[in-house]
């Protein structure tokens, strides 16, 4: 029997026991809460090109399950999410681009059991799904397509963008309707006999644009959209969305002339048009808030936390890129790509990535920047930026502007252990439709397609068939294997920028501002959060450098070294940083 007087003891042990912890526990859900609303804020996506990244079945093309069966390095190198180029059912004209099937997997990278699979063995490890949105284009083996082009009256006739030819007779298919190119060569209009006119096509010839004045295009999309929101994907990332309208009265786009007054001839032999009457029409920005509002509506219970749309989106100037972030009252992306700096400069260029940093911060109303200077569609750092001799010191410098920028970092599989553009030397070799086309003058994009690296045997561990493009011959000394082994590789300097962007709050989230401004051989920054700062200089010349980044705001007794070039010096004092050929200092004031 518990006494009277003891009552009151237990009462507040009680207390102390089941709530006193209770309020510890919300203090820890609010916390939680906040990581799952704003993840993306300075999240680390990581791009993987499905066909190239692991190949489970020994049919030399990569595959789901080798996405999956990789989780635990991509969890070792600390990404928060995983962007999947697309894997749906697809003649692979354009290698997934030309989607067949929205609501499934191709069934030569799985299925989608497999697919859920690797978004729960992801989520255990923290680590989300992220599909692409490819919204301006189907493939021709759409059944969409396949009705569209059945009759002028099937039911899906309007879904797609048919027009009449000019001078067009009962025997004679006469011109297409207009001067339109193909990004990927030649005319954008293709002839189909079956109903005698033309359908527009943007991109390759087996990928028909669909027509956005259709509102059942919009419905479709929004499907689609809660389909793999279902499966458990925390967003989408939407591919050349920039395209999505043309001129109505399909006008002749204006030829592009050089300084003596000729026409420019492109790679493909085409007439160059500057593409004003196919591209940037502002009724996208009507769509990205449709699209905005249904993604927010969908409720995030596979794996909680905000639903993020990150755009494909190559813009001429910074205050279009500020127009895709929509309003408060209407919002559309949260992250639309950043391709002024990373992808824009491409020589390093210190007062051009000054510039537009510095823009990001100023320009874009407080919006997050999405940081990323690699994808599947450009050649790799090492053809960018490279010099053949420092390569591996300029992409680490390359990777700390991509991670120690505020804001959000996608980058591309295969950059954290640098791997090389390896383009085709010889014709019959090219897969790509736009280097078929193009060569030689265009090689296309399978150079920088090329399977990933994981160790130095066979097909360097990608495949034990013949991988669909050959292993560059550097996989002997450039792979998994070997970097992870290494505590001065560039894997292990990824993983350490990353870990800095996700621990150090100053760098996670605090203010971006540059120091050192006329200085045109070293791009110095520093990240503050309060009282934490911490200064970040890049030396952008194969010569030894100097720098002296104090200021009367700017000023320390001491620098805590947080991350530095290996082999180089701890600076005594903010004054007087030296840093090697490319070499990089971060440090805490
Ligand atoms: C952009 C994609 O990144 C590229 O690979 C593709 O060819 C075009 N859009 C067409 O979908
Ligand atoms: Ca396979």
């Amino acid at each position: 029997m518990i006494t009277k007087s003891l009552r009151p003891i237990l009462f507040v042990m009680a207390f102390m026991f089941f709530v006193l912890p209770g309020t510890n526990l919300s203090a820890q859900s609010d916390k939680d809460s906040a990581n799952l609303k704003d993840w993306w804020k300075n999240a680390v996506i990581y791009e993987i090109y499905p066909r190239s990244f692991q190949d489970t079945n020994n049919d030399g093309l990569g595959d789901i399950n080798g996405i999956t069966a990789h989780l635990d390095y991509l969890h070792e190198l600390g990404i928060d999410a995983i962007w999947i180029s697309p894997c749906y059912p697809s003649p692979q004209a354009d290698f997934g681009y030309d989607i067949s099937d929205y609501k499934n997997i191709d069934p030569a990278y799985g299925t989608l059991a497999d697919f859920d699979r690797l978004v729960a063995e992801a989520k255990k490890r923290n680590i989300r799904i992220m599909m692409d949105m490819v919204m301006n284009h189907s493939s021709d083996k759409h059944k969409w397509f396949e009705e569209s082009r059945k009759s002028k009256t099937n039911p899906y006739r309007d879904w797609y963008v048919w027009h009449d030819g000019k001078g067009e007779t009962a025997t004679d298919k006469g011109q297409p309707p207009n001067n339109w190119l193909s990004e990927f060569g030649h005319s954008a209009w293709e002839w189909d006999e079956t109903t005698r006119q033309y359908y527009y096509h943007k991109f390759y010839i087996g990928q028909p644009d669909v027509n956005w004045d259709n509102p059942k295009i919009h419905d479709a999309f929004k499907d689609i959209m809660r389909f793999w929101y279902k499966h458990g994907v925390v967003g989408f990332r939407f591919d050349a969305i920039t395209t999505l309208y043309e001129d109505p009265k399909l006008e002749d786009e204006e030829y592009v002339k050089d300084k003596d007054g000729n026409i420019v001839i492109n790679a493909y032999g085409d007439k160059t048009t500057d593409g004003k009457k196919t591209e940037f029409y502002p009724q996208v920005h009507d769509v990205m808030v449709e699209m905005r509002k249904a993604s927010d509506e969908f409720p995030s219970n596979k794996f909680p936390g905000t639903h993020v749309l990150v755009g494909e989106t190559y813009v001429p100037t910074i205050n279009d890129l500020a127009k895709l972030y929509g309003t408060p009252e209407k919002p559309e992306f949260h992250l639309p790509m950043d391709t002024q700096i990373g992808l824009g400069i491409n020589k390093f260029d210190v007062a051009a990535f000054r510039t537009r940093i510095s823009e990001a911060e100023t320009k874009l109303n407080g919006n997050i920047p999405l940081i990323v200077f690699d994808n599947h569609d450009n050649p790799r750092l090492d053809a960018r930026f490279g010099d053949g001799v420092h390569d591996t010191d300029i992409q680490r410098a390359v990777s700390t502007i991509l991670f120690m920028t505020r804001g959000a970092s996608l980058f591309y599989y295969g950059d954290e252990i640098g791997m090389k553009t390896t383009p085709p030397t010889r014709k019959e070799d090219v897969k790509d439709p736009v280097g078929v086309t193009g060569w030689p003058k265009e090689k296309g994009r399978d150079g920088e397609r090329t399977p990933m690296q994981w160790d130095d045997s066979k097909n360097a561990g990608f495949s034990n068939a013949a991988p669909w493009l050959p292993v560059p011959p550097s996989y002997t000394s450039i792979n998994v294997k070997a970097e992870t082994a290494d505590p001065n590789s560039l894997f292990h300097w990824y993983q350490k920028l990353i870990e800095l962007k996700k621990t150090n709050d100053a760098i996670a989230h605090g203010d971006n501002v540059m120091l050192d401004q006329s200085n045109t051989n070293v791009l110095s920054w520093i990240r503050a959060s309060g009282p934490n700062r911490v200064v970040i200089s890049v030396n952008f010349t194969a010569q030894p450098q100097t720098v002296n980044l104090s200021t009367p705001d700017v000023q320390a007794k001491s620098l805590k070294t947080l991350l530095k070039s290996p082999g180089a010096t701890d600076p005594g004092n903010i004054s007087h940083i030296e840093l090697g050929p490319f070499g990089v200092y971060i440090g805490q004031l």
